[in-house]
């Protein structure tokens, strides 16, 4: 088994959604997995008064709800590396008692002053709180990559969660902020969708076999679909969303990752520099459309009224006349040799018909139809791989055989691979692996700065007031409970295709 340092993980934001229904219980499922060093410690910090126990016992529902096998003498271990610190980590005044409690801690459990900070905080605290950290002497390591013994110094690392930035200017501000705290080498920039089993496994099934390789490119692939469609609504933060949308929320951040994974050039080696100067290359080597292009490259809607919930124009928390797009399809095209002229279409969005996040690569047909004469032969191009990545987690390859019978007929079948029924693997939150990862000093699935930056520009004409015309008219496109506005097929429809929706 990989072995982590023993640490100290700081939460900011302790008593938030995202430290109580995700972080903590996944650092409970990779203490049961034997993950987590056996001097690790968890310090959540927020500023509402509670001790150790009232937070244990508060976390305590949370694991019991999120995971799922709980076991209450093995939270009763776990709880043991659980302790709280009330402060407004934005206050100065908040940082030499809460140093003399990681160094009380570091003392007492043996963690060598190693401290892996997560900002689970609202994105307007994270600069105040880098500065912060910074200001108060918590970083010491330096350049602890290029020191003659890493492994002999204690290092400060800093786990950032999305949204990183709500434009391009402003993730710019946020890594110049990080970067004056902490080296690149020490910044993780999460994206749990990077934690998701079969999008890891899409670089093993690309790279691990010699059949997938040799097609895998324009030649061979008339275009790819990367769809995550929720049936839920918006959630409670009308607001936040409002200022959000899907592309900001999605596309951006996650979508571009698993487009990442399915586009990239092979890395030389599968290390943590390699893996990453790829991602960097293929997302810097997107096609930005121009501001002519912007509305037919994308498709954006609101959902309507179902009867129960109001159209999302009339939630409370939506601004009037808001345009954010509860619904998003783009199409990529890449500015390489690998993919000329091969659209990536993407989509997302709020109560659709499916929840169902997956990469459809569709092949082209044969280069010769030597069937076209035999009565009964379909017509389809049935070369797919669909890569299901929630909420089954399955690889599915169509090709066409025949009909066993007298005569020949053709008919698309699927060979499919259940992760499931194959490894009996229970999933677990993609968090923790992510968390132990960085406990680890591997930054393989995480994102550098520049990698951010170039998804942000990639985005930003369908954003911007390039995008007011895709954006007139989206008020309630789309009935809840279908696939998106008719926007959405007409973008494939153009290019005379169309979404695999079938269940
Ligand atoms: N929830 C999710 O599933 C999710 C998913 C992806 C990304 N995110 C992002 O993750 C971050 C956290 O989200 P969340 O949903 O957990 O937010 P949240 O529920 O509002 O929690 C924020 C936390 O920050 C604490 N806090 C606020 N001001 C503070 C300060 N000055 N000093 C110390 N603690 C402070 C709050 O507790 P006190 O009031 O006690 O201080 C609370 O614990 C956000 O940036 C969000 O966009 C969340």
């Amino acid at each position: 088994m990989l072995t982590t340092d023993p640490c100290i993980l700081v939460i900011f934001g302790a008593s938030g959604d995202l430290a109580s229904r995700k972080l903590v219980p996944a650092m409970y499922e990779m203490h049961v997995a034997g993950q987590l060093h056996p001097s690790t410690v968890i310090l959540g910090v927020s500023r509402t008064q509670k001790s150790d126990d009232a937070w244990r016992d508060e976390l305590k529902s949370w694991v019991e709800r999120q995971v799922k096998k709980f076991d209450a003498a093995k939270y009763a271990e776990f709880a043991r590396r659980l302790f709280y610190f009330a402060g407004d980590a934005v206050k100065r005044e908040c940082y030499p008692p809460l140093e003399a409690r990681l160094a009380e801690l570091a003392e007492e459990k043996g963690t060598r002053g190693n401290l892996l900070f997560f900002l689970s905080v609202a994105e307007s605290l994270y600069e105040p709180i880098v500065e912060r950290i910074d200001e108060a002497g918590l970083v010491v390591e330096g350049k602890r990559w290029c020191s003659i013994d890493p492994s002999t110094r204690s290092w400060q690392r800093i786990i950032v969660e999305k949204p990183f930035g709500h434009d391009a200017a402003s993730a710019a501000s946020l890594n110049r902020a990080l970067g004056r705290a902490f080296e690149e080498e020490a910044i993780y920039r999460i994206d749990h969708y990077l934690g998701k089993e079969l999008v890891q496994s899409m670089l093993v099934l690309r790279f691990g076999n010699s059949i997938f390789e040799p097609v895998w490119n324009w030649q061979y692939i008339d275009h790819v679909q990367i769809t995550a469609a929720e049936t839920v609504s918006v959630g409670q933060r009308t607001a936040f969303y409002d200022e959000t949308g899907a592309i900001r929320d999605m596309i951006q951040s996650h979508l571009f990752q698993v487009l990442a994974f399915v586009a990239m050039e092979p890395p030389s080696l599968y290390t943590p520099e390699n893996v990453r100067a790829e991602k960097i290359k293929i997302i810097d080597s997107i096609s930005v459309p121009t501001a002519d292009e912007v509305a037919t490259h994308c498709a954006l809607g609101q959902f309507a009224s179902d009867g129960k919930e109001g159209a999302y124009h009339e939630l409370a928390g939506v601004a009037q006349g808001s345009t954010t797009e509860t619904y998003a399809a783009i199409k990529v095209h890449f500015d390489n040799w690998r993919w000329a002229g091969t659209p990536f279409y993407i989509r997302t969005g709020k109560k659709l018909a499916q929840k169902r996040t997956e990469v459809v690569v569709q092949f082209k047909p044969p280069a010769a139809n030597l069937f076209r004469k035999v009565a009964g032969f379909g017509n389809e191009t049935p070369n797919r791989l669909v890569i299901e990545i929630a909420p089954k987690e399955r690889f599915n390859l169509r090709f066409e055989v025949k009909v066993p019978g007298f005569g020949l007929r053709g008919a698309n079948v699927d060979m499919q691979l259940d992760y499931a029924d194959h490894f009996k693997a229970e999933p677990v939150e993609a968090y923790g692996p992510l968390i132990v990862d960085a406990m680890r000093g591997d930054q393989t699935l995480f994102k550098h700065r520049v990698e951010v930056e170039g998804a942000w520009n990639a985005v930003m004409p369908f954003l911007d007031a390039r995008s007011a015309a895709a954006r007139a008219g989206i008020r309630a496109n789309y009935a809840v409970g279908s696939w998106g506005p008719a926007a959405a097929d007409e973008l494939l429809a153009r290019d005379g295709r169309a979404w695999r929706n079938e269940p």
